[in-house]
C-alpha cells in the first residue's frame, strides 16, 4: 500500500541525533494522550548512543524530503531493557533481540502507513544477522501502531505494566529462522 507515494526510508545519519530528539518530543508534545507514547527515558544522548553504537535511526522522508517519520532499533544486550527478560528467554537468547523502539511518525506525514514500512525496512536491514527476536511495546489503546505492527507480522505475547506504571503488550515477531513455538511458555496473565 501506498508504497508509491513518494515517501523514502533510510538509515539516520549519526549526525542526527539532536533532529530525531526534537521531533519525537514535537510527536509527543502534540499527543492529547501522553500513555500512548512513552518518552521518559529519551534524551539527546540516548538517541546518538542507538543510532551510533548500540542500535540504529530508520528515517522516512518525504516526497518534499522534510523528516516525516522516525524508529529507533535498539541491541539492548544484556541490558534491563531488554524486553527479553519479560518474556522469560534465557540468557543465551538475549543478544539475539533487536527492540523497534520510539515509533513516531509527524502528524502531517499520518495516514501513508509508515509506521509499517519503518517495521519493515528495520526488519529488512536485519535479515541474515544473528538478530532472531524483533521485540516492541505498544499501548493497546494505542490503534494505529497496533494495526502497524501485526500488519508487519508482530505477536502480542504479553501484556503488562512498563515504564513506570503504563499498560503495554509486548509484541514478537520471529526471524532469520526462529520460531514463537522456541520461546518460553508466556504466562497469560496481565500484572
Ligand atoms: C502510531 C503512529 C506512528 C502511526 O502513524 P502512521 O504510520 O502514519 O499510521 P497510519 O495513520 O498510516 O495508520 C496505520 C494503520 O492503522 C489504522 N488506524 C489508524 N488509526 C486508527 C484508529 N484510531 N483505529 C483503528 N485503526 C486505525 C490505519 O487505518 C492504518 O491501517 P491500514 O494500513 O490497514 O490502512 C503515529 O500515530 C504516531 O506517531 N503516534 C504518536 C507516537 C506513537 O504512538 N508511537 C508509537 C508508540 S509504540
Amino acid at each position: 500500500m501506498h508504497e508509491s507515494d513518494g515517501y523514502t526510508l533510510g538509515v539516520a545519519d549519526p549526525g542526527m541525533a539532536d533532529t530525531l530528539y526534537e521531533a519525537m518530543m514535537h510527536v509527543w508534545q502534540l499527543l492529547p494522550d501522553k500513555d500512548l507514547f512513552s518518552v521518559g527515558s529519551l534524551t539527546p544522548d540516548w538517541v546518538r548512543e542507538r543510532i551510533t553504537t548500540s542500535g540504529f535511526g530508520i528515517v522516512a522522508r518525504s516526497p518534499a524530503g522534510e523528516l516525516a517519520g522516525m524508529m529507533i532499533v535498539c541491541f539492548p544486550g544484556p541490558d534491563e531493557d531488554n524486553l527479553g527478560y519479560d518474556l522469560g528467554m534465557p540468557e543465551e537468547a538475549l543478544p539475539a533481540v533487536a527492540l523497534m523502539d520510539t515509533a513516531a511518525v509527524l502528524p502531517e506525514h499520518r495516514g501513508h502507513g509508515l509506521e509499517y514500512r519503518m517495521f519493515r525496512f528495520g526488519e529488512e536491514r536485519l535479515a541474515g544477522t544473528a538478530y532472531r527476536w524483533l521485540l516492541c511495546t505498544i499501548s493497546p489503546r494505542n490503534a494505529a501502531s497496533l494495526r502497524s505492527a501485526e500488519k508487519a507480522g508482530y505477536t502480542v505475547l504479553m501484556t503488562k505494566e512498563k515504564y513506570g506504571g503504563h499498560l503495554r503488550h509486548i509484541l514478537c515477531k520471529p526471524i532469520n529462522g526462529a520460531s514463537l513455538a522456541d520461546l518460553p511458555p508466556i504466562p497469560m496473565t496481565t500484572e
